[in-house]
């Protein structure tokens, strides 16, 4: 018998200002996207913005449905604007931003666009980074790389690719 243990680690800035100019401008960009968000179900507006390896932006927020199971994640929009704008491209960070009155700290991405993020993630060599806050201001999570926040997940190698 063995332990096996997964760690998680990610940072918490305090504000904006202590982020890079890039990273500052990235989260605008999500900003921006969130106000089209189209969320009169839950109320919950979230702003998705990629910045690929050659530093392009592409953004994307969540669009709901009266029929509620399919809207689409702000996170998953953004990716596939890329594909379709720009290409399918290595992408070196993903901020995302969430407008809501009740939320007190930034919200982390659903389990159904962790395991996307993951698949985008597979066609690179390099860390897809994430930047998580709020719409006006506050704290910033930086988690390092999307796998370390899907341990243990399921991928296309269980199918033999
Ligand atoms: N939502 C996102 O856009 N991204 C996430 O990672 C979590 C949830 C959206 C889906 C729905 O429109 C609203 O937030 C509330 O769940």
């Amino acid at each position: 018998m063995e332990n096996h243990e997964v760690h998680f680690k990610y940072i918490v800035f305090d504000n904006l200002s202590e982020l890079s100019h890039e990273d500052q401008v990235l989260i605008d960009e999500a900003k921006g996207a969130c106000s089209k968000a189209y969320a009169p179900y839950s109320n919950f507006k979230v702003g998705a913005a990629i910045r690929t390896g050659d530093k392009k932006i592409i953004v994307g927020s969540n669009q709901e449905n009266g029929a509620f199971p399919i809207g689409q994640c702000a996170e998953r929009v953004a990716l596939y604007n890329m594909v379709h704008l720009v290409g399918r491209q290595p992408i070196d960070t993903m901020a995302i931003v969430v407008d809501n009155i009740h939320q007190k700290y930034p919200a982390s991405p659903c389990g159904s666009c962790r395991q996307i993020l993951c698949e985008y993630r597979k066609f690179q060599e390099t860390p897809l980074r994430l930047l998580l806050t709020l719409a006006n201001g506050g704290i910033v999570y930086e988690i390092d790389d999307v796998p370390d926040i899907l341990p243990f997940a399921f991928d296309g190698s269980f199918l033999g690719f």
